[in-house]
């Protein structure tokens, strides 16, 4: 994943152990965008915010040369000693001059919130024809879990505006903002993907959005416990488990 921060008291701090416990479903749901991408034997493809490497890894297999990128130092450092060529960077500054045959990313796009510095990079690390295929949070993404934050944070005084930082572009942003770049968009889509939960709503939250609990100090428990109380009759069933309200947005453009 990719860390975009507005502001320090903004910043998410990726744990490799944590993201593994509770965040596992990132990557093992990042399968079917892979069918998009459709990895062939001997590309060069770029695998842009790729976390601790889950999917990297199946590019690798697939027989691809594959180099991947992140803004999170722990997870590069996982990545490298899963054997794979990990990088540190950031997805807004991608350094890589007409290198790849395809970019891919995964769950990470919503983490970058200069969208179009992003794409100009992904541009010109691509070779002419090469193609870019990425699934990442879509419009109306967790929308019900950052009301509940943010109306948590209104009632109490808070700074509702660090609940949801994230980019989620409706499909005609997006195409808007490849276009400009010099992309053809041979595919888009939107689609709702509520995804379980296996270690629950409090642990999503606290390893997504540590941040915003954070600014409220000794409180943080109360305003965690606020939240999922909120979004318990929405997000919760009878039994206990969790899923939450994940829309995805995949993409497939290419260069001329
Ligand atoms: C997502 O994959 O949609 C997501 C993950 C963490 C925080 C926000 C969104």
């Amino acid at each position: 994943m990719n860390e975009a921060t507005t502001s320090p008291a903004d910043r998410q701090i990726w744990a490799a152990e944590s993201y593994e416990k509770n965040a596992r479903f990132v990557s093992d749901l990042g399968a079917a965008v892979l069918e998009w991408l459709d990895p062939k034997p001997d590309e060069r493809i770029l695998d842009l915010g790729c976390g601790d490497g889950a999917l990297t890894k199946s590019l690798v297999e697939a027989g691809a040369e594959v180099v991947g990128v992140d803004a999170s130092e722990p997870f590069v450092v996982a990545a490298r000693d899963a054997g794979l060529d990990a990088r540190f960077m950031d997805g807004h500054n991608l350094t890589f001059d007409r290198e790849f045959d395809a970019v891919f990313s995964n769950a990470a796009l919503h983490w970058m919130t200069r969208p179009q510095d992003v794409i100009d990079g992904v541009e010109r690390a691509l070779r002419p024809g090469g193609r870019f295929v990425a699934e990442f949070g879509g419009h109306g993404n967790v929308a019900a879990i950052v009301t509940a934050m943010r109306a948590v944070a209104r009632a109490r005084g808070g700074d509702e505006a660090i609940a949801g930082p994230w980019f989620y572009p409706t499909p005609a942003e997006y195409r808007f903002m490849l276009e400009q770049a010099g992309f053809e968009v041979r595919r888009i889509g939107l689609f709702p993907r509520p995804t379980p939960l296996p270690t629950g709503m409090a642990a999503w939250l606290k390893t997504f959005r540590t941040p915003f609990f954070e600014q409220f100090g000794a409180d943080m428990q109360a305003v965690l416990d606020e939240v999922t109380d909120i979004l318990s009759p929405a997000l919760c069933d009878t039994t206990g488990n969790w899923t939450a309200d994940y829309v995805r947005l995949r993409v497939e453009a290419a260069l001329t």
